[in-house]
């Protein structure tokens, strides 16, 4: 497999993973000598108790710590506003994210905006925050985001159907707990998401140009462990065994995406996550992407046909590229994801505004191992709207 020889290597400087590893928060807290914290959480979360889970034990260890549960699902500019209000304004000096992308996104933001009083929108792009944060620590609730892992903090732009990304390596958590027991409570529709959510970052990191061999075995793992166990996790959320192979895979991934980038798959999900969840998204864009793109890494797909276990030997390249994006569309049936824009609802006219929204999403095209032009980009989008699979003769190389 082709990899880049230059790599960084930018990580929580903690990541606690394991069934129980959330009742280490007072401890860890502790460390970091707080005056106050605030959790940051959404509601779905606080009414499901697992926000008092956490709370309880660091209260009783004497952490006076407030509680924000009001993230949205992919936050907007005005909720993230609000988000940056609520943590400026007690100057706290822990953050505690608990819950999915969305609530571990704002946790980064609340402990950026606390050292760096600048409006948000100036934060937006690559490396725009000028101080360090307060401390933090991370704990997901879902399994696939990869949130706790990553520099990244997503705002929706609802009026230009955009995400605008903060980069930075100040909102790296300083601790992620990856605890699998905080994720059986997961509704089948969120472990579907975020599970293929997972394999999306997994198999795009793999694509990418800038795969190295620090990541690759790390992003093969997450393939093996989401196609044995996802499945699994859907049909039977107290599944403990496959909650943790999906845990286990989510961070593993997340790792994979921080160092290798994911790529055309997510840029295409942006153009219509605003108000699709981003893991469904992210999911439906995946195999047609990993069609666009097969002609390019015939051999990265044969891995993760063996990963998915559909890999025949003594047949050519393609066909096994080819399995792999079956496996692939065969995995979503199993777990009831949509394979096509049609099916969500999306408007065969609003194709052409995807596909240039697409495109300007040049931080992560930048890893993809095929230029996309914006024809290419609307030919892929009518291929997602339309939910036709390539065939086996369309993936020779040209
Ligand atoms: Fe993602």
């Amino acid at each position: 497999m082709s990899h880049s020889a230059k790599f960084t290597i930018e990580l929580p400087r903690k990541i606690l993973f394991g069934e129980g590893a959330a009742k280490e928060v007072p401890n860890l807290a502790k460390a970091f000598g707080p005056r106050r914290a605030l959790l940051i959480t959404d509601p779905v979360i606080s009414k499901l108790g697992t926000s008092s889970q956490i709370l309880g034990p660091l209260q009783d260890s004497g952490i006076k710590t407030d509680v924000f549960d009001e993230v949205e699902p992919e936050p907007s500019m005005r909720a993230a506003e609000q988000v940056a209000k609520v943590a400026r304004d007690s100057s706290y000096d822990l953050i505690i994210g608990l819950g999915g992308g969305s609530s571990l996104d704002m946790a980064k933001l609340a402990s950026i905006c606390i050292t760096n009083p600048n409006p948000i929108a100036d934060f937006i792009g690559v490396g725009k925050v000028p101080n360090p944060s307060v401390p933090k620590i991370l704990l997901p609730t879902t399994a696939g985001t990869g949130a706790e892992i990553t520099m990244n903090a997503i705002i929706s732009n609802r009026e230009e159907h955009l995400k605008l990304g903060i980069v930075s390596p100040y909102n790296i958590a300083d601790i992620a707990i990856v605890d699998p027991l905080l994720t059986v409570t997961m509704p089948p529709s969120v472990t579907a998401a975020t599970g293929l959510d997972a394999l999306t970052h997994a198999v795009e990191s793999l694509m990418s140009v800038d795969l190295n061999s620090f990541c690759e075995p790390l992003a093969i793992d997450a393939v093996k462990h989401i196609f044995r166990s996802l499945p699994k996790a859907y049909r039977d959320g107290k599944d403990l065994a496959a909650r943790r192979d999906m845990s286990l895979a989510s961070m593993l991934a997340g790792i994979s995406l921080a160092i290798s980038g994911v790529l055309a798959g997510h840029a295409a999900a942006y153009s219509f996550t605003v108000t699709v969840p981003h893991g469904l998204g992210c999911a439906l864009a995946l195999p047609y992407v990993m069609e666009f793109n097969a002609s390019a890494c015939l051999s990265k797909l044969g891995a993760v046909a063996e990963a998915a276990g559909v890999k025949e030997t003594e047949v050519a390249e393609d066909k096994n590229a080819f399995n792999a994006v079956a496996a692939v569309r065969r995995l979503m049936g199993n777990v009831n994801s949509p394979l096509s824009l049609r099916e969500i609802g999306i408007k065969e006219s609003d194709l052409e505004s995807m596909a240039k929204n697409m495109v300007t999403v040049k931080r992560l095209l930048a890893h993809n191992p095929k230029v996309v032009t914006e024809k290419d980009a609307l030919l892929l989008m009518r291929r997602m709207f339309e939910g036709k699979p390539l065939q086996l003769s369309e993936y020779k190389v040209s």
